[in-house]
């Protein structure tokens, strides 16, 4: 069996972390499956290589190819600076409609942690991509479309806005939360996880926030109510498999530090995900290391979760682990799961073997340092 995945290098960094991992994720398939399963990769432009070819950041046959795919995969794109586009990035998750932002985050044994149990942490976490204050609608203070707006909020609806205020409009929708906790509910169906926790500020933003929390219970409810249950529920004896709970985002930031093992799928609003995400990575040590996947209700686009790296480009000195991950995630993905299963165990073998890019060493006692190339050779030994 092929899979056809389309590929963007990137910029920065992207082409020599993309470059040591493509050969880890294909030999992790052929040791696993010998010649029946294989990829088919499929180079797309987008970035500098692009502009450098076609005079665009994100050509027009990129899209329409991204917009019939199932599978991709993706290093880091900068943002062309004066080229039009405020990120290329957000410009792929809004036209491509990639709603749900998910990064797994695990602990491997060996890096050194800022807790003391960074291993109680095996989350997931599902972040709306596309709403929020995320939506770019903004308007910078002093200007006319800043003046109409506010005049408008204090004469029609009493609104106590200073005339000099900057702001931000910060759409959230039925639509758009259900089917981000749909996506986080189906995720824990699939894999027996035991709960989904959602995570919101609706105690202050009650409309926003709030709504996404009342409109994610109301989902569960609604299209999984043989499989879930409240915390009330589950207190009262309810024996559904899966407890679908919420905390203010606040309280979570104190939970993930205290109480990890309490909890597994995440799913949240944009801006409460991107922190989290953040948060989450750091406290097992592994922001370097983190995958994560942008996802569509068709296709799934993995990426490098770090950005280009412009002072690193060209030195080999990179860690393509996040890459590595992400094309593991997409494995499981597709369920060629002992292929995936694979390239954890040799991640976890080569971090304890010591032998690991710059940034990683810095991580690990006694570390030695090896450039981006042989970190993936390496990897690939082990699998
Ligand atoms: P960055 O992630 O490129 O760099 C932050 C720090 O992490 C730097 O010290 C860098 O050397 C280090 N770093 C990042 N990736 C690394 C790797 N694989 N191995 C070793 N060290 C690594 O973030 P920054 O500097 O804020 O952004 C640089 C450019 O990347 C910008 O143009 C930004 O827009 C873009 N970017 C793209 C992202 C994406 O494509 N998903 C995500 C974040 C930023």
């Amino acid at each position: 069996m092929e899979k056809t995945v389309y590929y963007i290098e990137g910029d920065g960094i992207g082409p020599e972390v993309w470059a040591a991992a493509r050969p880890v994720l294909d030999a992790a398939v052929s040791k696993s499956y010998g010649d029946a399963k294989k990829f088919k990769w499929v180079e797309l432009l987008a970035g500098e290589k692009a502009f450098a070819q076609t005079g665009s950041y994100l050509p027009e046959e990129t899209l329409t190819t991204l917009a019939a795919a199932e599978l991709a995969i993706k290093g880091p794109l900068g943002t062309p600076v004066g080229g039009g586009i405020r990120s290329l990035n957000v410009a792929l998750r809004q036209i491509l409609d990639l709603y749900a932002c998910i990064r797994p985050i695990k602990y491997f044994k060996g890096i050194e942690s800022p807790v003391k149990h960074p291993e109680n942490v095996d989350m997931i976490i599902y972040r709306e991509n596309t709403e929020d204050v995320y939506a770019g609608i903004e308007y910078a203070s002093g200007t006319p479309e800043a003046k109409k707006l506010i005049e408008f909020l204090r004469g029609e609806l009493g609104a106590n806005v200073s005339l000099s205020a900057g702001v931000g409009i910060k759409p959230i929708t039925p639509a758009g939360s259900k089917r981000l906790v749909r996506k986080a509910i189906q995720h824990a169906v699939d894999k027996g996880e035991k709960s989904v926790t959602l995570v919101h500020k609706g105690n202050i933003m009650k409309y926003t926030e709030g709504a996404f929390r009342a409109w994610g219970y109301e989902l569960a409810r609604d299209e999984f109510a043989d499989q879930v249950m409240t915390e009330e529920e589950a207190a009262a004896g309810g024996a559904k498999p899966i407890v679908i709970k919420d905390r203010i985002a606040d309280s979570m930031f104190q939970q993930v530090l205290i109480k990890p093992q309490l909890y597994s799928v995440i799913a949240t609003t944009n801006l409460n995900g991107d922190y989290l995400s953040d948060a989450l990575a750091a406290q097992v040590g592994g922001l370097g290391l983190a995958p994560g996947v942008n996802m569509s209700e068709k296709l799934a686009f993995y990426e490098a979760t770090h950005g280009t790296a412009p002072r690193m480009a060209g030195q080999d000195s990179a860690n393509p682990g996040s890459l590595i991950l992400s094309g593991a995630m997409m494995l499981e993905h597709i369920g060629w799961t002992e292929a995936a299963n694979r390239i954890h165990a040799a991640m976890e073998k080569t971090i304890t073997a010591k032998r690991v890019p710059k940034d990683l060493a810095a991580q690990i006692n006694g570390a030695t340092t090896v450039g981006c190339k042989q970190f993936g050779e390496i990897l690939e030994s082990y699998l």
